[in-house]
């Protein structure tokens, strides 16, 4: 077992278990992995990189792959539909990665149309094999994250994570919908409960995991060994810190933007503390992009509409983001924006 995967842990009664940030195409961009980080998350993983287009060394797909040496463990994630390319994908990201997370869970169609992501559970032994492949080539642990099934026929995780287990996948995950799916209808948690149980390895449950009342319905159903949130991260990263609080393995008063502000923050109404921690947030958006990629103006206005959305006046974030000449001004007028304090 590496140091970076837990064994697997018995019934939740309570303790803490790792949090980890989804990858997110268009999300989880390194800066955007560290804020997390810095808001509690205990794990992060790339966005899924296209595992052909690494082997042919395209610039763009090394970009997302880029890591800093505060992010512990670096894990980089990959997909695709061509055995080799995966396995030789890996053996390029190996020296450098902790772990490697291979994707069996995008239902997006320019994914499954080469056979890739969510796709191949349709196909289990070409999954199996393609898996077993890349870990005879590398010498780093490798996980897999997929879904219940394709939503043809009956579910197969429970068969494939019981095969992946046999060939020494080091940890799963598990988002409760199927391919069929998408992100319709619910995710279904007693589902992976019974792949919790059917496997030694450790599962990670996923899927519409939001607060802190969700997260531990989640982890009392499921008795997985850690949580993966994704859309409840986007304009959100302070979620894992405010999920620690809502369990209770942290106190309210640890969390970072509440201590910059100290006695401050308990003076403000409910939503001048909304802007407060987005402000937070944001300020170290901006601080670990230039401290690793640099101010990046698409990642940024992606972030700012989201870290802006349903506060009040968050309308006049799209002309800040048109009006600014440059990114660092237009870094400044967002931070001046989550500024306010409103008193209601
Ligand atoms: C915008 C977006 C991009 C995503 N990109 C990826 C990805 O690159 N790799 C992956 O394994 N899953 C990806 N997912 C799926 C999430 O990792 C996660 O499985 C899914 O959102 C369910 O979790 P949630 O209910 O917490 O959002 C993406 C989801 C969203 C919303």
């Amino acid at each position: 077992m590496s140091e970076h995967i837990e064994t697997k842990p018995g019934e939740w009664d309570g303790e803490r278990r790792p949090l980890f940030l989804a990858p997110m195409a268009g999300v989880s961009d390194l800066p955007f992995r560290l804020v997390a980080k810095a808001c509690g998350a205990d794990v992060t993983i790339t966005e899924f990189t296209n595992s052909t287009a690494l082997t042919r060394e395209a610039a763009m797909s090394w970009r997302k792959m880029e890591s800093h040496e505060t992010e512990v463990p670096f894990i980089p994630q990959i997909f695709g539909g061509d055995p080799g390319d995966m396995a030789t994908a890996a053996e390029m990201l190996a020296p450098t990665a902790d772990i490697i997370d291979l994707n069996f869970g995008c239902p997006a169609p320019k994914v499954t149309k080469i056979c890739a992501g969510a796709a191949l559970m349709g196909q289990p032994d070409n999954l199996v094999s393609m898996v077993d492949g890349i870990i005879e080539r590398v010498d780093v642990p490798v996980t897999a994250k997929m879904r219940l099934g394709t939503g043809q026929g009956a579910n197969n995780a429970i068969d494939i994570c019981r095969e992946l287990e046999q060939i020494g996948t080091a940890r799963l995950c598990v988002h409760g919908r199927t391919l069929k799916q998408r992100y319709s209808g619910e995710a279904d948690w007693t589902e992976l409960r019974k792949i919790v149980d059917a496997v030694e390895t450790p599962v990670i449950a996923n899927g519409d995991v939001v607060d802190a009342n969700s997260a531990k319905l989640c982890l009392e159903t499921t008795g997985a060994a850690g949580l993966m949130i994704g859309r409840g991260a986007i304009g959100r990263p302070s979620i894992f810190g405010e999920l620690k609080v809502g369990l209770g393995w942290m106190e309210e008063n640890e969390l970072p933007w509440i201590q910059e502000l100290g006695d401050a923050w308990y003076e403000r109404s409910t939503v001048g503390q909304l802007f407060a921690s987005r402000k937070w947030c944001w300020d170290k958006y901006i601080q670990f992009s230039q401290q690793t990629v640099g101010l990046q103006p698409r990642w940024m206005k992606r972030h700012a509409v989201a870290f802006t959305k349903g506060l009040p006046g968050a309308k006049k974030v799209r002309h800040m983001m048109h009006g600014a000449p440059t990114p660092e001004m237009f870094a400044d007028a967002i931070s001046n924006y989550l500024s306010a304090k409103p008193t209601e």
